[in-house]
């Protein structure tokens, strides 16, 4: 324990968290979402929710993290005891079923990263739905591909904090920014691209519903990572007398802004190209082909946006994988190499049916869902949700008044909001979530 790693700058802290938190989420996921909601409309509500109470569950966690030094079933056992420590297994527990689906999607934008430069993807009058099909439908290529993914992660997370994640975190996330901007000016400076910033721009309130609301939850925790420790986890290697509450708030406008950009990248380009921004998940995988195969240099900008989309998912899986690894290290004294490449190969092999839940499984279902769905919804709507909410209930009414004093350093940094962060934990977080699984439950 006594050699327990920390990060080597606030700009490599920094650049970690924004890389757990900018992810499928922000540029897969967000775009579609948005699309399928009335575009504006669901951009406002979800910055409300990011303010209302994202911002003061990551600091949550990031304050667990680094006053405890330790891993999510550490910190809680230290500061809580009694039954509390069931929340840092329960996020281990959640880093495997995220995992096992994320690194299938992550596969599919390393193969489409191959098929756009091999020109597979730009010949004329194709029906990309039917290729995207085919393809996740496929036995073979999907799987190997999540391997290839789950190896990359697996390596980088066996290097260390600073060495293996700060050091990649460091160089992928400028560059991750650089491409995003890039993009984002070749979509708006296509012919008829206008029309789709106003979608995205001008709120249409008549499409909001209490749908709306609770796919701009889970969307904002699922893009914050926060509810499994990831947050916790990385907040422990970072020295105590760091400004948290600014490093917080940065991390936090960067994933807001990568959302946002991302938004801004996809939808003006499917308007100007005439096609329909509410296709649901495929809107990447099949929408965006279609565009990149109808704009000039095409194929060179269809690699970059999927390189995008594979930089954005490494740097989140690598997020995903490190709090199991920090509890198996601290609390089991195991080796990290060792059970990084155990974990690793426990993901792999949990991913393998999610993949074939696209096609050669997709008849064994459980409650009408497929593997993938399963653990998608499991996630999402049940394991995520509950572990933001102990964390909100254990600070806001447990450990507030020590977690103000941390969060200050000791009372040396000014915090006027203080007691609006103990309220927003204690009630207006609470009662968010319970929101977000009743509809999941009315819903199914
Ligand atoms: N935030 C990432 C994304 O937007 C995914 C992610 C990484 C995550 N770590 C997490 C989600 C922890 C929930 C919990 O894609």
């Amino acid at each position: 324990m006594s050699t327990r790693e920390n990060w080597g700058s606030r700009f490599g802290f920094i650049m970690a968290a924004a890389g757990s938190a900018i992810g499928l989420g922000n540029i897969w996921r967000f775009p579609y979402m948005t699309g399928s909601n009335g575009g504006g409309a669901f951009l406002l509500i979800y910055l409300g929710i990011v303010i209302g109470f994202g911002l003061s569950l990551l600091m949550a966690e990031m304050v667990l993290g680094r006053t405890t030094q330790k891993n999510p079933v550490g910190a809680f056992r230290a500061l809580g005891g009694g039954a509390w420590p069931a929340v840092g297994y329960l996020g281990v527990l959640t880093g495997f079923v995220i995992l096992s689906f994320y690194i299938v999607v992550a596969g599919w934008t390393l193969a489409y990263i191959a098929h756009m430069a091999t020109g597979a993807l730009s010949a004329p009058g194709l029906d990309y739905g039917k290729i995207f099909g085919d393809f996740v439908a496929s036995p073979v290529e999907p799987v190997v591909y999540a391997g290839v993914f789950m190896a990359l992660t697996c390596w980088i997370v066996v290097g260390g904090i600073s060495k293996g994640i700060e050091r990649w975190n460091k160089v992928l996330m400028p560059a991750l920014f650089v491409i995003l901007l890039i993009l984002v000016a070749r979509a708006l400076t296509l012919p008829g691209a206008a029309k789709g910033v106003a979608f995205y721009l001008v709120p249409d309130f008549s499409k909001v519903t209490a749908q709306t609301f609770y796919d701009a939850i889970s969307q904002a925790f699922f893009s914050l990572s926060i509810g499994m420790g990831t947050m916790l986890t990385y907040g422990s290697y970072l020295s105590k007398d760091e400004n948290l509450p600014s490093a917080t708030l940065t991390v936090a406008l960067l994933d807001t802004a990568a959302a946002f950009l991302a938004g801004l990248m996809i939808i003006p380009a499917v308007f100007a190209f005439g096609l329909n921004p509410s296709a649901g998940p495929g809107l990447t995988f099949i929408t965006l082909p279609a565009v990149f195969a109808a704009m000039p240099l095409g194929a060179p900008f269809g690699v970059l946006f999927f390189a995008l989309l594979a930089i954005a998912a490494l740097t989140s899986a690598i997020s995903i994988l490190e709090p199991m690894i920090a509890y198996l290290v601290d609390e089991h004294s195991l080796p990290r190499r060792g059970m990084t490449i155990v974990a690793s190969v426990v993901c792999f092999a949990l991913g393998i049916p999610a993949s074939l839940s696209f096609g050669a499984w997709s008849g064994f279902t459980v409650g009408g869902k497929t593997w993938f769905d399963l653990m998608d919804f499991m996630a999402n709507n049940l394991m995520l949700p509950v572990g933001g909410l102990c964390t909100a209930l254990f600070i806001g009414w447990f450990w507030s008044r020590e977690a103000r004093h941390h969060l200050s350093n000791e009372g040396r940094l000014a915090q006027p909001w203080a007691p609006l962060w103990t309220f927003v934990l204690r009630f207006v977080a609470p009662l968010g979530i319970l929101w977000i699984m009743l509809a999941a439950f009315l819903k199914d």
